[in-house]
């Protein structure tokens, strides 16, 4: 594995992208439970309280909590620019983040507002703490990484996602009164498409050709993308806004979002091009859970192009599955790879700094085995088709679907921690090679 432009002597302690790491896939059961609890009642529309409970269980909970995890981890090995008291913050922003994540879908599902004022506090906090930290990194990183563009495109969006949430949240719990079909278009597409997105491009751009041994992206996309896609994002947003006041005003938002589109789409088809013509062709499960990322992009992409989700007989079903695609068949996906590549990897390069003593350093295949991966992927992938047919059909599907989330989750859950007890039981024995 070409590890040569990442500087590892830099990294922080394990604990710190592991405590975010083992806690994701709880809150991925959580939103099960939900799911189950509530029947078709989750499916009646996006707007229900239930489908807003469940999408930040994953939102939040899932996604942003194991990509704090991850940038806490690359902003100094990758970055080269270390995170500021990174055990405190993380600690911190864990609890925050964790309790915030559980007070909101709370507050959603019981509609009390005071368990959503209490969650807004606590999601506020967690984000001013990781966003000042991560911004005090991102300032002093070394300028011309593609991959420290892309973080910081990230987090720039991040930073605009939070704030339309907090101001989303303050509507519900203070009743004033929003442009709220508005103001969560722009809330959603920036924590999708810009926070989630450009994470995951800016990244792939360097841990695709290392961690799944294709040739590197062309040089064009790597230089350009993120950047153009942030642009776009940024003309898109005060076209929506303003999207009723002109015909010609509602025309450039389709068209600026038709492009967001197109970027991501062209980011999927370089990605699915550049893994059939992988160095090695031994199967990989990071690979596997990429392609259905990239299959759901654009799967996403092509829904949105129809214009479907956005005419007046879109139906909520298309609305639902546009969703799922974007969080579950991406976001989810791509991350639930990556997490078997890093965990493993991190586990491995930690017992390795400790050596002395009796026990063996394993390989990578013994960190997390295949097999087991491989069940995980396969209950991943049923849950995702699983909540997309639940889309068309709640009564039939919706109780299988939540089941499948559950186990893919609980699997993921055994998986990691198996890999952190490993960890543990040959740190206390030591190492021997
Ligand atoms: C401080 C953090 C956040 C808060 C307080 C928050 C709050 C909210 C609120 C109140 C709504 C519903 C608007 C309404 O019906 O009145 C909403 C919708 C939504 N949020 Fe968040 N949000 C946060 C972070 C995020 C993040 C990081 C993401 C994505 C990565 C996200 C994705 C979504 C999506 C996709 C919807 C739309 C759901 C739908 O249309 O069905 N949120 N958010």
């Amino acid at each position: 594995m070409a590890t040569a432009a990442l500087s590892l002597e830099q990294a922080p302690p394990i604990s710190v992208p592991l405590r975010f790491f083992l806690t994701a896939p709880l809150f991925g059961i959580t939103a099960a439970l939900v799911l189950l609890a509530l029947g078709t009642g989750a499916w009646t529309t996006r707007w229900s309280a239930g489908a807003l409970a469940v999408t930040h269980l994953m939102t939040l909970g899932f996604l942003a909590m194991v990509m704090i995890g991850a940038l806490m981890q690359m902003l100094p090995v990758v970055a080269g620019a270390p995170v500021a008291r990174v055990r405190a913050v993380s600690r911190v922003v864990h609890v925050l983040l964790s309790l915030g994540t559980l007070a909101l879908a709370g507050g959603f599902l019981s509609g009390k507002v005071p368990v959503l004022r209490l969650a807004l506090v606590l999601l506020a906090l967690a984000f001013i703490v990781f966003i000042g930290a991560a911004a005090g990194s991102l300032v002093r990183a070394r300028a011309a990484a593609v991959t420290v563009r892309g973080m910081r495109y990230s987090v720039t969006a991040l930073a605009v996602t939070v704030c339309m949430g907090l101001l989303l949240g303050s509507g519900l719990a203070w009743h004033w009164p929003l442009a709220v079909p508005e103001l969560t278009a722009l809330h959603l597409f920036w924590g999708l498409l810009g926070w989630v997105g450009l994470l995951v491009i800016g990244v792939g751009f360097q841990v695709v050709p290392m961690f799944q041994t294709t040739p590197p992206y062309p040089r064009i996309m790597t230089s350009h993308l993120t950047r153009l896609i942030f642009v776009t994002l940024l003309l898109w947003s005060p076209a929506k806004w303003f999207a009723g006041h002109s015909l010609l005003v509602h025309d450039s938002a389709a068209t600026l979002a038709s492009l967001l589109g197109l970027g991501y789409a062209l980011f999927a088809a370089a990605t699915l091009a550049l893994q059939r013509r992988r160095r090695r062709e031994m199967p990989d499960i990071t690979v596997r859970f990429w392609r259905i990322g990239m299959a759901s992009l654009l799967a996403g992409a092509v829904l949105g192009w129809a214009g479907l989700w956005e005419s007046k007989a879109a139906s909520t079903s298309l609305e639902f599955t546009w969703g799922i695609l974007a969080i579950f068949g991406f976001g989810v996906s791509v991350i639930n790879g990556m997490l078997y590549k890093i965990v493993p990897f991190l586990v491995w390069v930690h017992l390795q700094a400790n050596p002395g003593g009796r026990g063996k350093l394993p390989n990578m295949k013994e960190i997390v085995p295949d097999r087991r991966a491989g069940i995980q992927f396969w209950l991943h992938l049923s849950a995702l088709l699983l909540l997309a047919g639940a889309a068309w059909m709640p009564r039939l599907l919706a109780y299988p679907a939540a089941v499948a989330l559950g186990s893919s989750n609980l699997f993921l859950w055994a998986n990691l921690t198996g890999a952190y007890r490993l960890y543990a039981r040959i740190l206390a024995s030591g190492i021997s090679r």
